[in-house]
């Protein structure tokens, strides 16, 4: 059997078949980026795990991947949270609420957090990167005995782009270990001013056992990650979120093919050193 019979035969008959949604609620977190609050019609809510992204449609307007930034395994509505920055997402960021939009999914790999139990959990981020991260750092939370010391470590652009901030706080008193740095500061900002991966060197874990979930754009992983590895995390225990162009999300068009991989199927996260050589290659 050819690989795309193999995978055609793997799908769940619907699965390019959206669900509908109705947008409960909306937020706006900057100035370019909002979260919406989706509510399914049919009342079955999704279940999906830290880190997958769902084939999000504006209908009239097209679809584009984004990832679930809510808390997975509690009760609550399906968030998403979108930087507006073309059609699709400005459609999205149009949607009245009550309004409806369509969800496939959940797909891809997850963070799979359990496996860091018993040893610290570094998360970093990269501007948006936060929100596809922000359900595996309430996972820990959830089970917050099995972890040792919890670090987040979080660089945006501006101040003004700092997203879930009154979280970033709350998790501060929960004792996660949170670092904030900007690309560049304002008069007003009192914190620091640097890249993320300068707070690598700085953060309070223990290497030798630890998990790392690192999100953003691609340069910023590729440096984040050499800085972990740098420090003593195994390459093995370095995860990345890949960010492709997608169409079917299911493995079946080969938008997202990448050598070997499919990131829809195979990813968005994987093991770091899976991906060395993927960072960093341009889009076809
Ligand atoms: C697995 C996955 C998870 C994602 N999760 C999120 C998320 O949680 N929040 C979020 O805001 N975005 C996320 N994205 C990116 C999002 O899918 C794109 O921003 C979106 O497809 C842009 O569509 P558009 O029609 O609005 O813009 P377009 O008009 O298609 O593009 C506008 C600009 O964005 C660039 N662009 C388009 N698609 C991508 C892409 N996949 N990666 C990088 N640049 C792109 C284009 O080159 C162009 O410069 C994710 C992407 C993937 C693959
Ligand atoms: S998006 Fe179609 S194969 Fe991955």
């Amino acid at each position: 059997m050819s690989r795309l019979a193999e995978r055609l035969s793997g799908q769940p008959a619907g699965a390019m078949v959206p669900r509908l949604f109705r947008l409960a609620d909306r937020r706006q977190d900057t100035a370019d980026t909002f979260t919406m609050m989706l509510e399914p019609t049919d009342g079955v809510l999704l279940e999906f795990i830290p880190g997958q992204f769902t084939m999000l449609s504006a209908f009239g307007v097209g679809e584009v991947p984004i990832s679930v930034s809510s808390a997975a395994n509690v009760d609550g509505p399906l968030q998403h949270t979108i930087r507006d920055v073309g059609a699709v997402t400005h459609a999205l960021s149009n949607t009245p609420v009550g309004d409806v939009v369509g969800v496939r999914g959940p797909y891809g790999t997850g963070w799979n957090v359990s496996d860091g139990e018993g040893g610290d959990v570094i998360l970093v981020a990269g501007g948006i990167g936060l929100a596809p991260l922000r359900p595996a750092v309430l996972e820990v939370l959830r089970h917050r005995q099995r972890y040792g010391r919890v670090v987040v470590l979080y660089g945006t652009r501006s101040p003004a782009d700092v997203l879930f901030a009154d979280e970033l706080r709350r998790w501060d008193n929960l004792g996660v270990e949170v670092l904030v740095t900007v690309d560049y500061g304002t008069p007003e900002w009192m914190g620091r001013v640097g890249l993320v991966t300068t707070l690598v060197k700085r953060a309070g874990f223990d290497p030798r056992a630890a998990l790392a979930l690192v999100c953003g754009p691609e340069v910023m992983m590729r440096f984040t990650a050499a800085a972990l590895i740098e420090r003593g995390v195994r390459p093995e225990n370095v995860r990345v979120s890949l960010e492709r162009n997608m169409r079917c999300g299911v493995g079946l068009c080969g938008h997202c093919q990448y050598r070997e991989l499919f990131v829809c199927l195979d990813g968005p996260v994987l093991p770091f050193d899976q991906v060395t050589g993927l960072l960093g290659i341009r889009e076809l």
